[in-house]
């Protein structure tokens, strides 16, 4: 009997290729995984018939959406994860989630090894590696793309003289990646990090959104985001509905340089305008509601986090534990965000509240509500400052000298 390998197929080019050298050159029955995580526009009946026709035994489609909101985006939200200030870590939380069902379906259909479709250079083989050690450690993972030393065109090549079906479209110039949570856009003239994006690389974000503006009301309980100007709704759908209602206008790109864990600097760019949108307004609000050791503490964690999952170590005790601090923290992140999205690429909170706030008007005015006592200041700011004038007139200005 061959061994068996699960490997996570999206249906691309090297993917379709990785099934038919797992199962000629290596000698495997392959088992094709493929996850809708949200990804615009696919066909997973295509996908289907396209991992048949390369080879696999097996075709195993899953719709993940549910569980990539629930289990992934929301504890990177609660936690504001932005990759150095401003990547939402799109790529990084679908990882994760990828290997979990590729460990479970290993599992289920007793395969001894594990593979996926990522090169030696990038963030995503070292989620998958690290994420599958994390799971089981005792598996084998399989990366071909790393193994068959092939340039895209060898790929291309192989691809033809095998016969296998291979898509033709932007995405043979670009490598893109997509869930709900964003996408991301590498290679071709983004590899010159002076070229501006060309405007065809974008789709959930719009290029004539300057005209458009938006409105939206945010309502948050316990953090978690429930409704969109007063439609509750499940976390899958919101975060669709704010992909669409701030794409439109053109708000949630990105263009950064970013720092790999491999130790490459690369061009990245990214629409997020759902991920963007919910962090802001979640910061915002826990502005208002968090008593400020509190949020400085999580403001002082938030890049920890971020770096974690960034790194692949989402099953790791740090990453867990950091969720668990980031949980509790959110007993009283209740109440609603109001943004305004465009003209143009802007997206900015316009105002908030809560009943559980912390905002107090009455402390806050210099109208004649004001309830601060004015006579408590002065002792506070002498004793606060006690240490200071001690050192000033011992050392820096003794008096007399
Ligand atoms: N640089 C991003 C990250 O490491 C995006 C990776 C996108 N992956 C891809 N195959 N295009 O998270």
């Amino acid at each position: 009997m061959k061994e068996k390998v699960v490997l996570a197929y999206s249906g691309g080019l090297d993917t379709s290729v990785a099934v038919h050298w797992l199962s000629e050159a290596k000698g495997y029955d392959v088992i094709a995984l493929s996850l809708d995580v949200g990804q615009a526009d696919t066909d997973f009946g295509a996908i289907k018939e396209r991992a048949l026709q390369a080879g696999a035994v097996e075709v195993v489609v899953k719709d993940a959406k549910e569980e990539m909101a629930e289990e992934y985006v929301l504890p990177s939200l609660l936690a504001n994860a932005l990759y150095e200030g401003k990547y939402p870590l799109v790529s990084a939380l679908s990882r994760p989630l990828i290997v979990s069902h590729l460990i479970s379906t290993a599992k289920e259909f007793s395969a001894s090894a594990v593979a996926h479709g990522c090169t030696g250079k990038g963030n995503d083989q070292v989620r998958f590696e690290v994420g599958a050690l994390g799971l089981d450690p005792y598996i084998d993972v399989i990366a071909p793309v790393r193994e068959w030393n092939m340039t895209r065109e060898d790929s291309i090549r192989y691809a033809k003289e095998h016969n296998l079906a291979i898509t033709a479209s932007k995405d043979r110039i670009y490598s893109i990646d997509e869930n709900l949570w964003g996408r991301a856009i590498e290679c071709g003239i983004l590899e010159d990090p002076w070229s501006e994006p060309p405007v065809d690389v974008f789709s959930y974000t719009a290029n004539d959104g300057t005209r458009l503006e938006t409105e939206v009301v945010i309502a948050f309980e316990e953090g978690v985001p429930k409704s969109v100007n007063g439609r509750e709704m499940s976390l899958v759908d919101l975060i669709n509905e704010l992909n669409v209602l701030a794409g439109s206008c053109g708000f949630g790109r990105i263009d950064m340089v970013e720092s790999r864990r491999v130790g490459i600097k690369s061009r990245e760019v990214y629409e997020c305008p759902a991920a963007l949108a919910l962090i802001l307004a979640h910061q915002d609000l826990e502005a208002l509601t968090l008593e400020r050791d509190l949020l400085h503490e999580k403001l002082r964690l938030e890049p920890r986090f971020a770096d974690l999952v960034y790194d692949g170590l989402w099953f790791s005790p740090l990453r867990e534990a950091l969720s668990a601090f980031m949980t509790s923290t959110q007993k009283y992140v209740t109440g609603e965000v109001k943004m305004r999205f465009g003209p143009g690429p802007v997206g900015k909170v316009t105002g908030r509240r809560s009943e559980v706030g912390l905002y107090d008007y009455n402390l806050a005015t210099y109208d004649e509500a004001d309830s601060f006592n004015h006579e408590d200041a002065k002792g506070f700011v002498r004793i606060f400052g006690l240490g200071i004038a001690t050192w000033a007139k011992r050392q820096t200005v003794p008096k007399g000298k």
